[in-house]
């Protein structure tokens, strides 16, 4: 399973790039709006920096819109990818994309027949939301595995993007139940890093090594 942000926040996306473990970054109109910046200006910043996919939503609502948008959001760089809501608008746009040779990201996914649905329309990856399932009393987790298990029988190719990540658990059972990509927010990717073993071991090693000085 392969490592992408959360985030619009280019510190985030810096620093995450520099610890050599990110593929690629996802954003949302959400993420977006909390920079106070030219989403297309922090496009260009972000794809300037990491070379794998990076998705950039569509704000319409009806196909045509979507792929207005998207066609000029994908002369920003060879690596935008196009994130499209899961309606039967969106996957109108997906198909239309998928002719075109350009990248798509169905997003709001929370059931395995909208991650099929997406696929089949040509979709490059489909992201459900864990946390959001989680929110309201379902198991985000077996969603994950029940769309790989689906994509597997047939054969599918399109990757699988476990988004809406709240903690590691969610990152290591996406890993272990055949998600291709998680994609977490900086916070939850910082902690990844992090035991407290692992601090007081160094802590230790260090203090023997100065002792025998
Ligand atoms: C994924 O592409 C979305 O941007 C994101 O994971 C949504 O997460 P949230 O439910 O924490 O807003």
């Amino acid at each position: 399973m392969k490592f992408f942000i959360d985030t619009a926040n280019l510190e985030e996306i810096k620093h995450a790039h520099e610890l050599g473990i990110l593929a690629g970054v996802t954003t949302n109109p959400s993420l977006v709006a909390k920079e106070n910046v030219s989403f297309h200006d922090r496009l260009r910043e972000i794809t300037s920096i990491v070379s794998g996919s990076v998705s950039a939503e569509v704000i319409s609502t009806d196909a045509a819109g979507m792929i207005a948008e998207g066609e000029e959001l994908a002369k920003i760089a060879p690596n935008i990818t196009i994130k499209v809501p899961m309606t039967p608008e969106g996957l109108k746009a997906v198909k239309a994309f998928s002719e075109k040779g350009i990248q798509t990201n169905v997003t709001l996914v929370f059931t395995a027949n909208q991650a099929l649905l997406a696929a089949r329309a040509g979709a490059t990856y489909v992201s459900p939301f864990l946390g959001r399932l989680d929110d309201i009393g379902h198991n985000g987790l077996e969603l994950i595995s029940t769309i790989a298990e689906i994509f597997n029988i047939h054969g599918i190719e399109t990757e699988i993007i476990a988004a809406s990540i709240r903690h590691p658990h969610h990152v290591t059972e996406a890993a272990l139940r055949g998600a291709h990509i998680a994609t977490v927010p900086y916070k939850v990717l910082m902690q990844l890093f992090h035991h407290p073993l692992t601090d007081q071991g160094i802590e230790k090693f260090l203090a023997d090594w100065n002792r025998q000085k």
